[in-house]
């Protein structure tokens, strides 16, 4: 299957984009493996007629929004973040009634029809930077709780108007769980993405993006770390640092929508062109001015 997706990808000029969560056999073929916000910059820069991007929903339309002319395939067009949809258009339009001088900061986990309404993107690695960059007092930020409020204790000058949404697998991670591992792993240093409950953040000795996650660990002179994140960011970890030793808390943190790209299916998808990411030409456009100004922004 390997060598049928490298020949396609050659007849057909088009490159695979993967997410550090997706399984590894396809981080192994990818031409681009990286975060959100890497790959959001690689799909706005890349020359080739097709993306395969290998994540879930929210990445190939942001991909699609960045690149209208070009096709965006996704392997499993049903492979969804259910944090994507965890705010409404009505509690958006609440927030710009209730608040002068308000900007609404989206995390590009959202469906395209979030960022539409929304003013900036921001991702779990330019967050911070970002929101300290706009001019607004009040800042909407949707939909990650948990984000916001790592954001707010970060950026206290600004007033930050925190979303009840959340990435079910981040919030499954508990500091029990996390102590029980410090408990067998004394040594370890705790590495948590900022999704995770502010109980997990508290007790972590490095907050980040997954990107932020394995530089951290590639210029650590430390060999042992707990790995608060989904468990796909093993592959790269392993590979740049075969050296030391991860472990993750228990039950492994596992992203069924991440899960749902395989080999197969990007094989498939490649041969059929198959699993093109649509959407309706306003929100696409309406869309396109906030992922701008993150890419911006975040410079
Ligand atoms: P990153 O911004 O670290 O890629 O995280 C994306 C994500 O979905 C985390 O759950
Ligand atoms: Fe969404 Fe969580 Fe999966 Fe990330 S890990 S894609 S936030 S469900």
């Amino acid at each position: 299957m390997k060598d049928q997706i490298e020949k396609l990808k050659k007849e057909k000029n088009a490159v695979i984009l993967a997410h550090y969560y997706v399984p590894d056999e396809i981080q192994e073929i990818a031409d681009y493996v990286g975060d959100s916000f890497f790959l959001a910059k690689i799909a706005k820069q890349c020359a080739a007629d097709i993306l395969v991007f290998c994540g879930v929903s929210f990445m190939g339309e942001s991909a699609k929004i960045l690149n209208p002319g070009k096709k965006v395939l996704m392997p499993d067009s049903t492979a969804d973040c259910p944090m994507a949809h965890m705010v409404t258009p009505e509690k958006i339009a609440d927030a710009r009634n209730k608040y002068d001088d308000l900007a609404v900061a989206c995390y590009v986990n959202s469906t395209a029809e979030l960022k539409a309404l929304s003013d900036v993107c921001v991702t779990s690695s330019n967050a911070v930077k970002i929101v300290k960059s706009l001019p607004n007092k009040n800042i909407f930020f949707i939909p990650d709780r948990n984000l916001g409020k790592y954001v707010a204790e970060q950026v206290p000058e600004k007033n930050i108007i925190l979303n009840d949404g959340g990435c079910p697998i981040h919030v499954g991670i508990t500091a029990k769980q996390v102590e029980e591992e410090k408990k067998f792993h004394p040594h370890a240093l705790v590495l948590s993405h900022p999704e995770c409950a502010d109980s997990v953040l508290n007790i972590s000795d490095f907050i980040g993006s997954t990107s932020e996650i394995i530089d951290f660990v590639k210029t650590s002179d430390r060999r042992e770390f707990i790995i608060c994140t989904e468990e796909g960011v093993s592959f790269e970890l392993n590979t740049s640092a075969p050296e030391k030793i991860f472990y993750f808390p228990t039950p492994l943190p596992v992203c069924p929508g991440m899960k749902l790209n395989t080999l197969k299916r990007v094989l498939d998808c490649l041969k059929n062109e198959s699993g093109a990411v649509e959407m309706r030409d306003e929100v696409r456009e309406k869309a396109l001015a906030p992922l701008e100004k993150m890419l911006e922004l975040a410079k």
